[in-house]
């Protein structure tokens, strides 16, 4: 007999108020040529540096390249997969996150690492929408290829790469993309992941 499987209920609008930034945020793949301010990169960290982590060893690290520093930009877009390099070859800012995976203070493993870089990137993303910024976080690369030709020795779990821009013309994006980018965001709705009684 075939597995059944059972449909999960989705939808495009928000069941409860949330914070704009929230609302607004959103994985953009067209990028306008405008750099990215240095003062708004700097922003962007600030924001990752005030994420909680477990007992605050904030395990969290970041190297990032702008367009205007081509050899170090080009080293972090080569370990990209070619899916993601289509679209990420006009964004301004590429940064890579990764994670220290022992504690600083007595050596042992940290497991809760890769948990507080996801939350210091959401921040990140967060303040990245304010400025009127779109951040666009990637699995899609190579994280062998990434640890060595940008030096991260195997004590940091490798994270999410993001590229980051202003948004830019979706009609300049090849058509898949196009359509993805125009499209609705959808999320399943609260009833699928909340319980107020038992699993
Ligand atoms: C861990 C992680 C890995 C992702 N990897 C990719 C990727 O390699 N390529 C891509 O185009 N989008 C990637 N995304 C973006 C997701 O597809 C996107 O967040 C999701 O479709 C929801 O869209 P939204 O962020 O605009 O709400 C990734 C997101 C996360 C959190």
């Amino acid at each position: 007999m075939e597995p059944q499987t059972i449909p999960i209920a989705t939808s495009t609008e928000f069941e409860a108020p949330v914070l704009e930034v929230i609302q607004k945020r959103r994985s953009l793949r067209a990028f306008a040529e405008k750099p990215v301010e240095a003062e708004k990169i700097k922003s962007l960290f600030e924001a990752a540096r005030w994420a909680p982590s477990s007992v605050n060893e904030q395990p969290w690290r970041y190297l990032y390249a702008t367009r205007n520093q081509p050899e170090r930009w080009n080293r972090i877009f080569e370990t990209l997969n070619e899916g993601n390099k289509v679209w990420v070859k006009h964004a301004p800012l590429l940064i890579v996150s990764f994670a220290k995976k022992d504690f600083s203070r007595n050596s042992r493993p940290n497991a809760s690492a890769i948990y507080d870089l996801g939350a210091a990137n959401a921040f990140l993303s967060l303040q990245a929408t304010a400025l009127g910024l779109t951040v666009h976080q990637m699995g899609g690369f190579d994280k062998e290829k990434a640890r060595a030709v940008l030096g991260i020795p195997g004590t940091f779990e490798m994270g999410v790469i993001m590229a980051i821009g202003y948004p830019g013309n979706p009609h300049e994006l090849p058509d898949p993309l196009k359509q993805r980018e125009l499209a609705p965001r959808i999320r399943n709705v609260q009833a699928e992941f909340v319980r107020n009684d038992s699993f």
